[in-house]
């Protein structure tokens, strides 16, 4: 099977490629593009010699189809590239960050009212036209993405894909045993029924305790008004993961890129 491989395998030339290699069974190729071995390893794939034999190797589809060859020619900003199943975020314009809110800050890019706003925090990035991939209360701080990819953010927050977010809340205590099924078969709000997926206590310690509450909707306040319903009325709020993307050690007020892995695990949640 190696030597089959070696064998079909072209002499690494690749303008020679670029200038004869003539596959007409794919399509994905774009004259004048850019050498996808270049565009995987400008996006943070591996270096191009690596990408090089990802490619060979079959790993790298391109608009859904495997492209093997050596010298392929794409547009990594209109073209869709996976490695090894995984979207890999080509496109140079579009850019993902994620921000400790830190409470008092407002989820708008500017206040009327002067209080301090998201864009006290992205103004270097403004040029870039990020937007905010939904909002938290100003008196919650954690987790909160930014991109400029409209379709992903679309995804992120529509309810019907289901995103998971996961909070800590700081709670009046005690909780009783049985508040996570109540919580999971869902808790009658003046807007509907609200269910969250996962509930735990992380902490107790006298009357207050910590619990970690898992939902995939977005309602407004939706976690502080679960719990006053329950008789636990949230003394404080942190947003601490958005799907696959975790907060970690990030302090509030600091940004920071996501990795090529976040985002890749982020188009995945969202089937894209
Ligand atoms: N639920 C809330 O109550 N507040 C938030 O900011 C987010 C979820």
């Amino acid at each position: 099977m190696d030597a089959f491989k070696t064998s079909r395998q072209p002499q690494r030339d690749p303008d020679f490629y670029d200038a004869d290699y003539e596959d007409e069974r794919d399509t994905t190729e774009v004259p004048g593009g850019e050498k996808l071995q270049k565009v995987l390893a400008q996006a943070g794939v591996a270096s191009r010699r690596a990408c090089e034999e990802m490619i060979g190797e079959g790993r790298v589809t391109v608009d859904g189809q495997v492209v093997r060859r050596f010298g392929a020619r794409v547009d990594p900003s209109k073209q869709v590239i996976h490695v090894d199943g995984k979207r890999i975020p080509t496109a140079p314009e579009l850019v993902y960050y994620a921000l400790n809110k830190p409470i008092g800050v407002v989820s708008t890019m500017e206040d009327p009212q002067g209080r301090p706003s998201l864009a006290d925090y992205v103004q270097d990035l403004t040029a870039l036209r990020l937007f905010h991939v939904g909002r938290l209360d100003t008196e919650t701080e954690g987790l909160l993405l930014f991109t400029n990819d409209g379709e992903l953010a679309h995804r992120l927050t529509h309810p019907s894909f289901g995103v998971q977010k996961k909070y800590w809340a700081k709670v009046p205590g005690p909780i009783a045993r049985g508040l996570h099924r109540v919580l999971q078969k869902g808790v009658d709000l003046e807007d509907g029924l609200a269910r969250v997926d996962e509930f735990r206590v992380v902490q107790e310690h006298g009357q207050q305790a910590l619990v970690e509450v898992v939902l995939h909707e977005g309602r407004t306040h939706i976690v502080r008004r679960i719990m006053e319903q329950v008789g636990h009325p949230v003394i404080d709020l942190a947003r601490i993961e958005f799907g696959p993307v975790k907060l970690g050690r990030l302090k509030p007020g600091t940004i920071r890129a996501l990795s090529l892995k976040e985002v890749g695990d982020l188009y995945a949640a969202v089937g894209m």
